[in-house]
This record gives C-alpha cells, sequence and structure tokens, in this order.
C-alpha cells in the first residue's frame, strides 16, 4: 500500500480515537445515562482507533524506511499509544469528574504530532 494510503488511515485512526474516548467523557460528564448501545460505540470506535494507529503507524515506518534503524521517538509513540488504550479505562471509571480529563488527552495528542512531524531523537 502506498505511503499516502497509511498517512490517511493514520488520522482516521485518530478521529475514531478521539470519538471513542471524547463521546464516553461526554456521557459520563453530563451523567447521561449510558445505554449499551452508546457504550459499544465509545469502546468500538475507541479499539478500531487504536489498531488504526498501530497499523498504520507501522505501515508510515516501513514506507518511510525507518524499520531496521527504528527511532527513538517512535518508542516514546508507542507509550502513548498505550497511555491511550489504558485511559478509557480511567474516563469509564472517574468520568463524573468532567471535561478537566479532556486536557491531559489534547496534551499528549500535541506531543504525539510534535513527535510524528518533527521525527526529533
Ligand atoms: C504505535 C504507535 C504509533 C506509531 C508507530 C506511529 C508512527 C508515526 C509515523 C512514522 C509518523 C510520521 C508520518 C510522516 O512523516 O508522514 C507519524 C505521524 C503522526 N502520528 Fe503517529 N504513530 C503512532 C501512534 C500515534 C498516536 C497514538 C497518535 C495520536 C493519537 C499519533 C499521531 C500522529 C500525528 C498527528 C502524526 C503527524 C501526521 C502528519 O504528518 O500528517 N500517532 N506517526
Amino acid at each position: 500500500m502506498p505511503y499516502e494510503f497509511y498517512k490517511i488511515a493514520h488520522l482516521i485512526g485518530i478521529v475514531l480515537l478521539f470519538t471513542g474516548l471524547v463521546s464516553l467523557l461526554t456521557m459520563k460528564a453530563l451523567n447521561i445515562e449510558l445505554t449499551p448501545k452508546a457504550k459499544k460505540f465509545a469502546f468500538i470506535t475507541h479499539g478500531i482507533g487504536l489498531l488504526f494507529l498501530l497499523v498504520s503507524g507501522f505501515g508510515l515506518m516501513a514506507r518511510l524506511q525507518m524499520v531496521r534503524e527504528m527511532p527513538n521517538w517512535i518508542y516514546v509513540k508507542l507509550g502513548i499509544w498505550f497511555y491511550f488504550g489504558g485511559i478509557i479505562a480511567l474516563i469509564k471509571r472517574k468520568g463524573h469528574f468532567g471535561f478537566k480529563l479532556f486536557w491531559p488527552l489534547l496534551l499528549v495528542f500535541a506531543f504525539a504530532a510534535y513527535l510524528g512531524v518533527t521525527k526529533p531523537f
């Protein structure tokens, strides 16, 4: 698959991931009943987003010839990937804390974007 394919898949992954996280956070923060349908939507978009990010991330690396010698920032991105994977459990339990939980998500996203765009180390 071409580079552009993985790039667009990476962006779709981000949208799906945040759809899941933010929809769950909104329901919890506003005390909206978490129906099975709503729960399914949030968890499935989050899960598929993570899958897209991982697969397209490695696809991008392959297209950018980074697989043989993996740059260090990729390890940090893997850590960020685990962070976004785990954080949904926190939102499920502590989402009633409200939208202040959104800012750490945005901040870590900004860091992931910085790493991907500048490839600093
Ligand atoms: C296993 C995890 C990941 C890997 C291996 C990975 C890999 C990459 C690579 C190689 C690039 C450079 C693409 C390029 O220069 O064209 C990139 C860019 C990017 N990544 Fe990731 N990534 C991962 C996870 C994430 C996560 C979790 C996020 C955010 C939620 C994220 C957001 C971004 C963004 C915003 C860019 C810049 C895209 C652009 O230049 O248009 N990545 N990633």
